[in-house]
């Protein structure tokens, strides 16, 4: 295993062990890949402020976040179809959150089903929903959810209509139902990644193996289920799940101003500010960009969340001084997972969570908490 001394690091062996059909499926923006590139190039429009001699200790990173205490002031959130990135990927993810105690977002995309993953494994476990064209079966999502006693459940609405990955296209990535020979040939070309999956068995998304109209396999029900995606889903289908989701509800995916206090305002429990990492509308903002105005708008008090492009502690300082409550991380988590299985994102979150505590002391704050009330006074316009 070669050394990893970053985030960075585990793309690169992640893109080593992976079908390129894969890699490039997570690693992927929408067409241009303009906003993909803004989410990481934009962090650069921000200094953080050196302070010395202030304090002696290392600083304290627990922070508060959709209505809990966190040791960390960042967590995983959806990704579909970690189970193809790792035998058994989301049950490495739960288990490697739940030793280094962050909340894990389970995708509606995903090979084992929440049951399971709350069952095997516990710890903070969210569920991220996409509004099936079947309401009665979004309501079987929303009842599974609630048996599993999860309490915090995401909407994603930046999927209005899915965008288009040029990668994916070129790859065939989008047209597959079943495996093909094309597949086969780039899969068989990483012995590895196939044994580990050949371990899996047969390779299904449980929360509609009952459902016969998914068909039968992970290609097969992952195309239907992507089919299947409420296109035409508005404001009213909001206020619908608000009504019929009583525990916390966040939305996902938003990116203005406008949005935000309309989501607050309905009832929403916090936002996520998030472009989908880039991969839906193509040169829209960067979500750090949109933080400060939305901060500015929906008020101090109201839970803001972010995601997109973070790969550093320093970023993730910066989001959280520029009003951000917590970070969600995406491929970041996905790569190690992909490279390393559970002790990858294990080592993911330790090399995220040292680069922070390393920031904040240069930056002589004794805590997220200092950060977070200091605000602007450490982070500031380049
Ligand atoms: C491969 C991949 C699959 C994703 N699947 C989902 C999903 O199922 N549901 C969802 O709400 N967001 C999904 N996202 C978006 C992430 O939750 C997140 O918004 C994004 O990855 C953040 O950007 P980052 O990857 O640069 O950190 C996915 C992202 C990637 C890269």
């Amino acid at each position: 295993m070669n050394t990893i001394a970053n985030i960075d690091d585990f793309r690169k062996l992640a893109k080593h062990r992976l079908p390129k059909i894969f890699f490039d499926y997570i690693d992927g923006g929408s067409f241009s890949e303009t906003t993909l590139l803004r989410n990481h190039s934009d962090f650069q429009k921000w200094k953080l402020t050196q302070r010395v001699l202030r304090i002696k200790e290392m600083p304290r990173l627990d922070t508060e976040f959709l209505g809990a205490t966190h040791g960390l002031p960042f967590m995983l959130g959806p990704v579909g179809f970690l189970g193809l990135y790792h035998r058994n990927g989301e049950v490495h993810t739960a288990k490697a959150a739940k030793k280094k105690g962050v909340p894990f977002c389970l995708s509606t995309f995903s090979l084992k089903s929440l049951g399971v993953i709350c069952r095997e494994v516990g710890g903070s476990i969210h569920f991220q929903l996409y509004m099936d064209r079947n309401k009665s079966f979004v309501e079987h999502l929303l009842q599974a959810a609630f048996e599993a006693e999860i309490d915090t459940l995401y909407l994603t609405v930046d999927t209005s209509v899915t965008s288009v990955r040029e990668k994916d296209v070129r790859n065939g990535f989008r047209a597959l139902t079943k495996l093909n020979i094309k597949l086969f040939l780039a899969m068989i070309q990483k012995p590895g990644w196939c044994l580990d999956m050949l371990r899996s068995g047969s390779l299904r998304v449980e929360a509609v193996s009952n459902y016969p109209e998914f068909g039968k396999g992970i290609l097969e029900q992952a195309s239907k289920l992507s089919s299947r995606l409420d296109h035409s889903l508005t404001w009213e289908d909001f206020k619908w799940l608000r009504k019929k989701w009583k525990k916390k509800l966040v939305l996902k995916g938003i990116l203005s101003s406008n949005d935000a206090l309309k989501a607050k305002d309905l009832g929403a429990d916090a936002i996520i500010i998030s472009n989908h990492g880039g991969r839906q509308l193509d040169y829209a903002t960067s979500t750090i960009a949109a933080l400060p105005e939305i901060r500015k708008t929906v008020g101090k008090e109201y839970c803001v969340m972010i995601d997109g492009g973070f790969r550093r502690g320093s970023e993730i300082v910066m989001a959280l001084g520029l009003g951000a409550d917590g970070v969600l991380l995406g491929r970041g988590y996905a790569f190690a997972l992909a490279a390393n299985g559970e002790r990858g994102v294990e080592q993911a979150i330790e090399i995220l969570s040292n680069e922070i505590s390393i920031t904040l002391k240069l930056m002589g704050l004794r805590s997220v908490k200092e950060l977070q009330s200091l605000g602007r006074e450490c982070v500031k316009a380049y």
